[in-house]
């Protein structure tokens, strides 16, 4: 009815849609969820939430991450966190297959349970069989109170702000800002990140949400390329390192909302199958930050335009290399390299909002999925 329908456009804030409302709230999301935390004037970092843990989260043997979806991408950026920084075996794993593997775990386990709604069932059922082996489980939860948040032991909320669209966006940025300041604080504790090095890092970071603000002012270039390939029937998304599980997130997001078929995969990867799908039909994203593995990521694009496969590229500002070969480059500024993800992300995710818009799709909420997944 008129009422209900006015309510919405409030809620909408000026939004077409709340996914990209959400999307553009991401500025205040990150620094919502860094506020009372980081200090890096003073060179401190405190998450309440470990506090009480932070002698076995130092002291563990290993880091089990478990998720699924969205928040088991934000679980892949965590794992190259938690190994540069503090040099601790971390591995990833969906919480389906987790619950279901007989997995071997100790209590010199430490294990990381992400969820933007903690709700999602197979995320619960392998906190609980994590926690019957002896395993310490912390949350990295969005909804204050969810069952996944009380059934860990202790747990950083994300504080991103509730979030409506299906496909998660500022969720995720806000769980691997929780995630990074983890590691961080786990580094310098361990003695594996030096004072100065630490200080630095934290200071990079404060400047993530107005640099996602930066990177937001893409919007209308990238509704214009939308345009251009919204009729594409595949896509492929290649980054490495840090930018893989963001090539991974991109292909999620397109998929989700404009029902186009996408993939992500490890740049690398492409010579053993993704190369052989390559025409001029075929657009590719590649995430080409400036960052260890850039000249290799440049080596991938001259293969693709070799097949004269379309190239879409997410590049550090002031880039010149890859806009010289690419056919569309989308700017970001430049950041430590962990902390790219934060950035390269974004662009990807308007890219497939408008896409998904074009395509008349019903953005907020996409068939077949659901908010939360409270079941197998
Ligand atoms: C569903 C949602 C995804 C989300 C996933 C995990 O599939 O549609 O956006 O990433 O569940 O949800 P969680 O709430 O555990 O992060």
């Amino acid at each position: 009815n008129q009422l209900e329908m006015e309510l919405e456009a409030i809620e909408k804030g000026g939004y077409e849609h709340f996914m990209l409302k959400e999307i553009f709230e991401q500025p205040r999301s990150i620094a919502d969820c860094m506020r009372g935390r980081l200090d890096a004037k003073n060179g401190r970092l405190v998450l309440g939430g470990l506090r009480d843990y932070m002698n076995k989260f130092q002291n563990a043997d290993r880091i089990i991450i478990t998720a699924c979806g969205t928040s088991w991408h934000a679980g892949l950026v965590a794992e190259y966190l938690f190994e540069e920084f503090a040099r601790i075996p971390v591995e990833v794993e969906y919480a389906s297959e987790f619950r279901y593997r007989n997995p071997v775990i100790s209590e010199k386990d430490f294990v990381i349970a992400i969820s933007q709604s903690g709700e999602t069932a197979d995320t619960l059922a392998a906190i609980e069989l994590a926690k019957s082996k002896g395993a310490t489980i912390f949350g990295v939860c969005n909804v204050v109170g969810s069952s996944i948040a009380r059934a860990t032991h202790a747990g950083s909320y994300t504080h991103a702000g509730p979030e409506i669209g299906v496909a998660s966006t500022k969720a995720f940025t806000a769980q691997i800002s929780v995630l990074t300041m983890m590691a961080l604080m786990l580094g310098y504790q361990r003695g594996t990140l030096t004072e100065s090095k630490y200080v630095q890092l934290l200071n990079e970071l404060e400047t993530i949400p107005s640099k996602v603000e930066r990177t937001l002012k893409m919007n209308p270039n990238i509704e214009a390329i939308s345009a251009e390939y919204k009729d594409a029937r595949n896509f492929l998304y290649l980054g490495r390192g840090y930018n893989f599980p963001v090539a991974l997130e991109g292909a999620l997001k397109l998929k989700e909302i404009s029902y186009i078929h996408a993939e992500g995969y490890p740049a690398a990867e492409m010579k053993h199958g993704p190369i052989a799908l390559i025409d001029e039909e075929m657009p590719v994203v590649f995430i080409a930050t400036k960052d260890n593995s850039y000249e290799k990521v440049v080596s991938n694009i001259q293969e693709v335009k070799a097949r004269k496969g379309k190239i879409i590229a997410v590049v550090t500002e002031g880039d010149t290399v890859v806009r010289g070969m690419a056919d569309h480059v989308l700017e970001v500024p430049d950041t430590a390299e962990a902390f790219v993800p934060l950035l390269s992300v974004i662009p990807l995710q308007i890219l497939s909002y408008h896409i998904a818009v074009m395509r008349g799709c019903n953005v907020d909420q996409p068939r077949n999925l659901a908010k939360s997944v409270t079941v197998e």
